[in-house]
């Protein structure tokens, strides 16, 4: 029988950038347990799965290679499989019942127990399930990213945990039910997290929470719907000197108030490209998503900031055929994009997930109209990126260095204040996380490129 620090581990991650930041923390809680990492499914003692649960895409996806590895069990009968996040908190020990090749299963607010489940199936064969929320599970992975110690540690930005769980309860989200309700995490946890990241080389954080704009570390008392405690962390974090730049993702526009606009427009680390989910153009579906603003309180936002800063850029996110959407409602999310101009969105098909308000609502709209309305949004996009594209050859932007492309690595990428990646020829002694001036020479629609200026 192996011990535990003579384990491989492999750590597969579906879904958003919380669970990557997740994955982060569990291997860097597994790191630190003494077991070693591999990118190879087949080297591994141990294959973790982080899973989704937004959309049923995201679940069946994950589900069929879990399958795959009962196949891979039969061979090596030691092999100790996970199924951990989203979708292991909202299916939980029937995981188990219908794959008896896995041997534990942890919910998003359990992850710190994994090295001791691991335990358990090494030396006892002991299967475990862990699900459910408590006070405990905050202490237990928030701080841990600043131990990272995997190969990302050299790219020039780190993520950063804020809060957790959400308390909007859109209708059509199983996020609320899986992840818990809101807890913020303290201001000071988070400053020194911030600094001990600078420390040891970060340029760049990015501040993540399912509804970052609603930070609130002192939730048990009324909060002044004009404050903002998001805004006080980002000027916190706006002071610490070697940090150049700070990120943030996803606010809620309910909670996007006139101090966090000023704030965003008067903190000169905080990035000009903001992520904002609309959701839908339409207030009629808007009020049936359970999302309390209208499509004018959304451009208005938009317009506020871009009004004062005609440089910054939005993307968003948007959901197409939720249940009694018509093509007028569809008309009203396609102009209110092209009102904004967005430069990225992430546009979702309506997928029922049960439990959900909108789950009782019938899914009416055929897939065939789902699809249009998703294909007709993408592509209005990409014409509307490719012409703003156009329109910045010549122009010089200060670009955080990032590394080598993934497509070609004799290229570098490197990434503007207002979140365009810019691919250029690197020059000497040239390293991640530096800060350039770098001319765009040319455009398509997805990509710049440019010259650094010397
Ligand atoms: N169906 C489709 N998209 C969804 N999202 C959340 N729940 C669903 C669902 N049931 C989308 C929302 C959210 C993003 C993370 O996923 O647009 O902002
Ligand atoms: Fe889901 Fe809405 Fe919370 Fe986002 S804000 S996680 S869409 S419930």
């Amino acid at each position: 029988m192996k011990k535990l620090s003579e384990c491989r581990f492999h750590l597969r991650t579906y879904g958003c950038q919380m669970n990557e930041r997740d994955s982060d923390a569990l291997a860097a809680e597994l790191l630190a347990a003494g077991m070693s990492r591999t990118e190879i499914e087949s080297e591994a003692d141990i294959i973790i799965f982080n899973t989704c649960s937004v959309r049923e895409q995201a679940e069946r996806k994950a589900l069929g290679k879990i399958g795959i590895t009962k196949k891979l069990k039969r061979d090596r009968e030691d092999l100790i499989i996970g199924v951990v996040g989203c979708m292991a908190e909202r299916i939980g020990s029937e995981l188990i019942d219908k794959m008896p090749h896995v041997d534990f299963v942890a919910g998003t607010g359990k992850l710190h127990m994994i090295p001791e489940m691991i335990k358990d199936a090494l030396e006892k064969r002991k299967k475990s399930v862990e699900t459910g929320h408590d006070d405990s599970e905050c202490a237990g992975l928030f701080g841990s990213l600043s131990r990272r110690s995997d190969s990302k540690q050299q790219t020039p930005s780190a993520f950063i945990s804020i809060m957790r769980g959400c308390n909007c309860f859109c209708s059509y989200c199983i996020v609320p039910y899986v992840r818990g309700r809101e807890k913020s995490r303290p201001m000071r946890e988070i400053v020194d997290e911030a600094l001990s990241l600078v420390d040891s080389g970060v340029k760049e954080v990015f501040l993540l929470g399912q509804n970052v704009a609603g930070y609130d570390p002192d939730s048990g008392r009324k909060r002044d719907p004009d404050a903002s405690p998001f805004a006080e962390l980002l000027e916190k974090l706006n002071s610490i000197s070697g940090l150049s730049r700070i990120r943030f993702t996803s606010p809620h526009p309910a909670d996007f108030n006139a101090r966090l606009i000023s704030a965003v427009l008067s903190l000169p680390k905080v990035c000009r490209s903001i992520h904002l989910p609309v959701q839908s153009g339409s207030d009629r579906i808007l009020r049936l998503m359970n999302r309390p603003y209208s499509a004018d309180k959304y451009l208005s936002i938009i317009s506020r900031l871009k009004d004062s800063c005609p440089e910054m850029t939005f993307s968003t996110d948007v959901i197409v055929g939720f249940p009694s959407e018509t093509d007028e409602d569809f008309l009203a999310t396609r102009s209110l994009m092209k009102t904004v101009g967005f430069d990225n969105a992430f546009i979702f098909k309506y997928s029922p997930r049960s439990g959900t308000k909108a789950a009782d609502l019938p899914d009416d709209v055929p897939i065939s109209v789902k699809e249009d309305r998703n294909r007709i949004l993408l592509e209005d996009l990409a014409s509307s990126v490719e012409e703003r594209n156009k329109m910045l050859v010549g122009r010089t932007f200060e670009a955080l260095v990032e590394g080598p492309s993934k497509r070609n690595s004799e290229r570098w990428t490197g990434r503007s204040d207002n979140n365009k990646v810019i691919i250029f020829d690197p020059c000497v002694g040239i390293t991640p996380g530096d800060l350039l001036q770098i001319v765009i020479t040319r455009s398509t629609a997805t990509t710049l490129y440019g010259k650094i200026l010397q």
